[in-house]
């Protein structure tokens, strides 16, 4: 991961360098939703076979929700008082996600590897809690427990669909 990360004025009072290691795994996570949002548009567009319209739906569904997400792990990172990652080159070099080849692939393949996405998002959202509450920011700590919630409902549903 990148080690420089801005800071800005703002002070909610959780200390510098707390906000900075909080701010690092935050732009991290961000930038593993960020790659996921192109790769679920990738698999929305290139699912073929038995499951597409099903399949086709329930990602465009996954991708709108990446893109709040996105939205509001972006401005957590301004509320503690550093920037978020903006480009999507930075994106890619921190992001632990990689994107899917751009060819047709099947329903039960894509489930086993978004499965393997969101764990790693489900790891990734574990150790934040963790340095969050290290640092007693327990706003973070809330807005990742939303989140974690979010991605384990989304393992069992991806599991029991690729089963
Ligand atoms: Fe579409």
């Amino acid at each position: 991961m990148a080690g420089s990360i801005e800071k800005t004025r703002v002070d909610v009072g959780l200390g510098a360098s707390g906000t900075e290691e909080i701010a690092t795994h935050l732009n991290g996570y961000l930038a593993n939703l960020q790659v996921l949002y192109v790769k679920l548009h990738n698999y929305h567009w290139n699912i073929e076979g038995d499951h597409f319209f099903t399949l086709h739906e329930v990602l465009e569904e996954l991708y709108n929700s990446v893109a709040e997400e996105v939205d509001e792990v972006a401005e957590r990172v301004l509320k503690i008082g550093h920037r978020p990652v903006g480009r999507l080159s930075d994106a890619l070099k921190e992001s632990t996600i990689t994107e899917a080849d751009n060819t047709g692939i099947g329903g039960a393949a894509i489930a086993k590897n978004l499965v393997a996405d969101y764990r790693s998002l489900i790891d990734q959202l574990r150790s934040l809690i963790e340095v969050a509450g290290n640092h007693g920011d327990e706003g973070t700590a809330d807005d990742a427990v939303g989140f974690l919630k979010d991605k384990e409902k989304q393992v069992w549903m991806l599991t029991a669909f690729g089963a």
